[in-house]
């Protein structure tokens, strides 16, 4: 039985997550405390412009807290951007060491970074005392091998670090395999820093095992499964689930056409609404039954016409819940 009080983040998906949804979900769904937005990338100082950070001004994120995320491996570009963010309000920003995709590790940074403690060292002597807020940081198991965290661990010790968000593979992993929970568990025993568990809490029933398992933990963090079922934040926070499958469906359909409405104001150009809104429909369908050809159907729709009498075909009379 867990006991902590439960503090559930939004995890960031990068072309998922975006301030749109976030404000969207806050509006139709319950349960998430806050979320960590998608990484942005370090630019030169006198690039960084209001534009540039669209996303992350706090007039656009009304709906729930937020924690920008950082990607890179220069302390510099990092703490000049994090300052910058500082200033617009922001009392934390996150550092991602866990990126997995090659054409970002291959380069030294995310999950590229792990095999590395000595220029992780480096960074974090100089991003440290440079910055104006709260750095938490979100990172995997290792690169290559999940022992990498462990030579890490003592490095994240030393320094005044908020929190450890921990997804348990490693970054050649990817998404495969399931997470490596008895090198959780050594790393809650070693951490001096709250620690966060992220990675396939996929159901009620994933958080209530974890939770059994890591009764000390108290904060949570779910990504594409809050994409695929958004009531599953708000089931784990009240314990019931108390809405029917026609109601579940109702609601889905007005979170769906709520988010296509706020992404036809702010998208330029109709192929960028209906790509916007078929990357989503990958994981909003994921929870359907039998969905191959519905969602085979929407791919092919060109026009935001089209695609919208596609998937309103599907929800008036194909959709059947299966989460
Ligand atoms: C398409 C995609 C984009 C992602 N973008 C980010 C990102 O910008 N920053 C980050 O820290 N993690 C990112 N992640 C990783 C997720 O936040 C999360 O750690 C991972 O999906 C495991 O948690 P889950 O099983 O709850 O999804 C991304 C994952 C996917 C699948």
């Amino acid at each position: 039985m867990n006991r902590t009080p439960v503090t559930l983040y939004m995890g960031p998906i990068r072309g998922g997550t975006d301030h749109i949804y976030r404000n969207a979900f806050a509006r139709h769904f319950e349960g998430f405390d806050l979320a960590v937005a998608p990484f942005i990338n370090c630019i030169n100082l006198n690039k960084i412009t209001r534009k540039y950070v669209h996303g992350l001004l706090p007039e656009n994120n009304t709906g729930m807290p937020v924690i920008p995320q950082i990607l890179s491996k220069s302390a510099e570009g990092f703490a000049h951007l994090a300052n910058y963010l500082t200033d617009l309000g922001y009392d934390t920003v996150n550092w991602n060491l866990g990126c997995p995709f090659p054409q970002v590790a291959n380069k030294h940074r995310g999950s590229g970074l792990l095999p590395f403690p000595d220029k992780i060292r480096e960074f974090l002597d100089a991003v440290i005392p440079a910055l104006n807020g709260r750095l938490t940081i979100k990172t995997r198991l290792g690169r290559e091998h999940r022992d990498e965290i462990f030579e890490l661990m003592p490095v994240f010790n030393d320094y005044p670090i908020g929190e450890l968000i921990i997804h348990p593979r490693t970054g050649r992993q990817m998404y495969e395999g399931t997470p490596d929970l008895s090198a959780f568990e050594s790393c809650l025993a070693l951490s001096r820093h709250p620690v966060v568990y992220n990675g396939d809490i996929r159901t009620i029933n994933d958080f209530r095992r974890l939770s059994e398992r890591f009764p000390e933990v108290g904060r949570w963090m779910i990504g594409r499964w809050a994409l695929v079922d958004p009531f599953l934040p708000g089931v784990i926070k009240t314990g019931k689930n108390e809405c029917g499958n026609a109601d579940k469906i109702g609601k889905i359909k007005a979170f769906h056409d709520d988010l296509f409405k706020e992404y036809s104001r702010a998208l330029y150009g109709p192929s960028h609404i209906t790509d916007r809104m078929k990357g989503l429909m990958v994981y909003f369908l994921s929870a359907f039954q039998d969905t191959h050809n519905a969602l085979k159907k929407i791919k092919k729709t060109r026009t935001p016409e089209q695609y919208l009498a596609a998937v309103n075909h599907f929800f008036d009379t194909e959709a059947r819940w299966g989460c």
